[in-house]
C-alpha cells in the first residue's frame, strides 16, 4: 500500500492510535510533528527548547520552526514511500506550504481523514492516556490499560503522563484546535480530498477507509 494521507482531528481524537494501527500491517511512514517535536525536547536541542514552553502552554508552535523541520523530514528517503502525516499541517499557512512542498516534489496527497470527536470525550480520553517513554506506546488507564502498571507492554519502558495532558492545558489545546486547525475542514473540503471518520469507534477505522480506498483503485 503506497498511500500519502493527512490525519486531523482534535487532540486525542485518536491519530496516534489510528496510526499505529495502520503501521501494525502495512509499512507506511507515520510522521507526527508532535512526537518529533518531544523527541527534540528530550534531546535538548534548540528547536526542542525553543517549543518546550508552547507545547506545555498547549500553543502551537511557530510555523517557521515547524516547516523547516518537515521540510526536512518529508526529504527523507522512506517519505518517498508514501506517509501518514499526523498533526502537520495544523493551520492554513501550514497547510499552503504543504501545498507548494509537494507540488516541489511532484507529489499528491490521496486523502484527508477527519476524526471527528466530541471536546467532552476529549478530556475524559486525554486525562487518562499513558505513554511510553522509550518506544511512545499509547495506552489508557480507563480503556487500553498496560499489563503491568506504570510498564510498557511492548518494550517494559516507563510509561509516563504526558506534560500537556492535564485539563487546563487540554481545553487550551482544544481551543487551539476549534479557532486555528478546524478551517482546512473547509480547505480540504474544497480539493475533494476530506473523508470524515467517527473517531469514537474502533482504533482501526482509518485502517479500514485506506483498505477500502486501495480496493476501490483510490
Ligand atoms: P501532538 O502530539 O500532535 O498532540 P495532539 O494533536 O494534541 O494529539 P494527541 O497526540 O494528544 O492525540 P491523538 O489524536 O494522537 O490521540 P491518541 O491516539 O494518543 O502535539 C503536541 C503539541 O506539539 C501541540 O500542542 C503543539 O504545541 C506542538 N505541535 C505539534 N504539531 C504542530 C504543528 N504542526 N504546528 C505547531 N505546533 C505543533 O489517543 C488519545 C487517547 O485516547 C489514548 O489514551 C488512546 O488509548 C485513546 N483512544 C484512541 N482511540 C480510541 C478509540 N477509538 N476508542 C477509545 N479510546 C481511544
Amino acid at each position: 500500500m503506497t498511500v500519502r494521507i493527512i490525519l486531523i482531528g482534535p487532540p486525542g481524537a485518536g491519530k496516534g492510535t489510528q496510526a499505529m494501527s495502520i503501521r501494525e500491517k502495512h509499512p507506511i511512514v507515520h510522521i507526527s510533528t508532535g512526537d518529533i517535536l518531544r523527541e527534540n525536547v528530550r534531546a535538548g536541542t534548540a528547536l526542542g527548547q525553543t517549543a518546550k514552553k508552547f507545547m506545555e502552554a498547549g500553543q502551537l508552535v511557530a510555523d517557521s520552526l515547524i516547516i523547516a523541520m518537515m521540510r526536512a523530514r518529508l526529504s527523507e528517503e522512506d517519505a518517498g514511500r508514501g506517509f501518514i502525516l499526523d498533526g502537520f499541517p495544523r493551520n492554513v499557512s501550514q497547510a499552503d506550504e504543504l501545498d507548494l512542498l509537494l507540488d516541489e516534489m511532484s507529489l499528491r496527497l490521496d486523502a484527508v481523514v477527519l476524526l471527528e470527536i466530541s471536546d467532552d470525550v476529549v478530556v475524559q480520553r486525554l486525562t487518562s492516556r499513558r505513554v511510553c517513554a522509550s518506544c511512545g506506546a499509547i495506552y489508557n488507564v480507563l480503556s487500553h490499560p498496560t499489563k503491568a502498571e506504570g510498564v510498557c507492554d511492548s518494550c517494559s519502558g516507563r510509561v509516563i503522563q504526558r506534560a500537556d495532558d492535564h485539563e487546563s492545558v487540554i481545553r487550551n489545546r482544544l481551543s487551539v484546535y476549534h479557532k486555528e486547525t478546524a478551517p482546512l475542514v473547509e480547505y480540504y473540503e474544497k480539493k475533494n480530498l476530506l473523508h470524515r471518520i467517527n473517531a469514537d469507534g474502533e482504533p482501526d477505522s482509518v485502517l479500514k477507509f485506506l483498505e477500502s480506498l486501495e480496493a476501490s483503485g483510490k
